[in-house]
């Protein structure tokens, strides 16, 4: 194939307790990417739709551009392509919107040749474009864009790995995104260097309790493992109403609710498609009333849909 295009889906990372290790796949939104085979080496981006001009266009700077440079290195350089980069998602949001870019990328560029890329390899690319975007390579948004489901990601660099984690098929989440923008770079440099001994055990403590809760279905102890200690206390200024919006998740039937990935979007869990709307009318309510941003997007997702797919 000389052109092909690709989806890949947003995503919810951190998961609350599980800063730069969880995250899961959602139904949308998402960026789509139109790679084509050039005669010319190298990779050029002509046009990139949907983002009121703000997202660079070299390809040396954009996430798509870098992750597409990655692979085609991988591969020998044998062409060059061009990339037309369609973006669905809000920007700064919190749900992997660079991540989606450069994964949307990487599949639609690896079905030019005539045989696949492992896997391994274009997550790692992904992760260069992770790093362009943000600073950082953590994979907690590109593992779930590409490989779908919802992920436990270790590791850095080459030594990165990557498990899917069991989902209850019934675990449904509303995604609710304030019209606020947190740049995850940001977010990042407000981290703390360290964080206590109590904090790092309640922490294990909560992540445990989130992954066993998947696993055997009980979205209980799946509510209760959703608290961040490290990240969620230094994070949620950002997002006015924040603290009145899990409240109104928890009262609406949520089973557990915290920032996607460094926000403003918040997650929440619910047991079924119709509480998931619930909650997320309800979340969407008292963030209005907190006056966060001039409006808020919702989304319904199952939870740990499949991965970017060629189109
Ligand atoms: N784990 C990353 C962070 C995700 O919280 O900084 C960014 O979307």
């Amino acid at each position: 194939m000389s052109i092909v295009t690709a989806w890949a889906p947003g995503s919810v990372s951190n998961v609350s307790s599980g800063f730069d290790v969880l995250g899961f796949a959602i139904e949308e939104p998402g960026d789509r990417v139109t790679a084509t085979r050039e005669d010319a080496a190298g990779v050029r981006i002509t046009e990139v739709r949907g983002d009121d001009g703000r997202l660079p266009r070299g390809a040396g700077e954009n996430t798509a551009g870098v992750a597409a440079r990655q692979l085609l290195a991988h591969r020998g350089d044998p062409f060059g392509v061009s990339l037309v980069l369609e973006k669905g998602m809000p920007l700064a949001s919190g749900l992997g919107s660079s991540a989606a870019s450069a994964v949307a990328a990487l599949v639609a560029v690896d079905a030019l040749f005539d045989s696949p890329t492992p896997r391994e390899v274009l997550l790692r690319c992904a992760m260069e474009g992770e790093r362009i975007a943000c600073g950082t390579g953590h994979a907690d948004n590109v593992a779930p864009s590409l490989y779908g489901g919802f992920v436990l990601v270790r590791g850095r660099g080459e030594s990165v790995r990557v498990d899917s984690l069991p989902v209850p098929p019934e675990l449904w989440c509303a995604v609710v995104h304030p019209h606020l923008e947190v740049p995850t770079r940001e977010a990042r440099s407000k981290l703390p260097d360290r964080v206590a001994l109590a904090d790092a055990v309640a922490q294990a403590g909560n992540v445990a309790a989130l992954v066993a809760g998947l696993a055997v279905g009980d979205t209980e102890l799946l509510a209760s493992g959703i608290e961040d200690r490290f990240a969620e206390p230094v994070r949620t200024d950002a997002v006015p109403g924040f603290a009145a919006a899990k409240a109104a998740a928890g009262d609406a039937g949520a089973c557990g609710c915290g920032l996607s990935g460094s926000g403003p979007t918040m997650f929440a869990f619910a047991p079924d498609r119709s509480a998931a709307e619930h909650v997320a009318v309800a979340m969407r309510e008292a963030l209005a009333r907190a006056g966060a941003g001039d409006g808020t997007d919702l989304w319904i997702s199952r939870v740990g849909v499949p991965g970017a797919r060629v189109l």
